[in-house]
């Protein structure tokens, strides 16, 4: 008597334990369903920042090994989702020389339209940054080259709305070289872009 109700209750549990992993596996279902469907239809992309122009206007060195610049960067937000704005936050880039920081670059949060782009332009005006013997080796080789090197790098929050109710959120990176031809100041294919390849 007390041994087959013991087995009832063990196949109780065992029944119990199928529902609820027939119940799991359909939801699970339900949900790679749900997202197949929420990407066909909205087709999310990554927005991203890029750079396509920038200019150097005054470079300020000196053998006392002080660097001044002043630089014109065009930064511009791309949001290519037809069908969701994109937020853009947290905005912060340094601008570096041979290791050495020489601006750091910040925006406040703003919104790019669906399928749409905001140019952002930034009139770095930076120094004078005192350069270590390496920086300073650096910049009169790259003097006497004509083509002077800085380094961008930084990040932004991006923030976008696929559907109603899902919101998508990610550090969007770059990390790249801008190259000036001096004394022009052009710059020399800027080619920076934060988008993944
Ligand atoms: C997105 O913008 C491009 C050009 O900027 C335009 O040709 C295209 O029709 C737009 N697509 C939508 C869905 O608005
Ligand atoms: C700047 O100088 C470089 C090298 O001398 C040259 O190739 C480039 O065309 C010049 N840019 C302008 C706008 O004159
Ligand atoms: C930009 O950089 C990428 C990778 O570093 C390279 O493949 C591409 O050819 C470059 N484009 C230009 C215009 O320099």
């Amino acid at each position: 008597m007390q041994r087959r109700s013991s087995e009832r209750g063990r196949q109780g549990l065992v029944w119990a334990a199928l529902i609820v992993c027939s119940v799991l596996a359909v939801l699970v279902i339900i949900t790679g369903v749900v997202v197949f469907a929420v990407y066909l239809i909205y087709q999310p992309k990554m927005p991203y920042l890029h750079v396509p122009a920038a200019h150097l206007g005054r470079l300020d060195y000196d053998q006392s090994g002080t660097l001044g610049v002043e630089m014109v960067l065009i930064m511009v937000a791309e949001n290519d989702n037809r069908a969701a704005a994109a937020g853009f936050s947290d905005v912060a880039f340094t601008l570096s020389f041979h290791g050495i920081d020489v601006a750091l670059l910040r925006a406040g949060p703003f919104e790019v339209p669906r399928n749409s782009s905001l140019p952002l332009q930034y009139d770095a005006r930076a120094g004078p940054v005192p350069l270590d013997a390496d920086a300073m080796a650096a910049m009169d080789a790259a003097l006497k080259a004509g083509l002077v090197p800085f380094d961008l790098a930084g990040q932004a929050r991006t923030r976008w709305r696929v559907g109603l109710f899902l919101s998508v959120r990610f550090w969007t990176h770059l990390s790249c070289r801008l190259s000036f031809f001096w004394p022009n100041g052009t710059a020399l294919h800027p080619n920076c872009t934060s988008r993944a390849h």
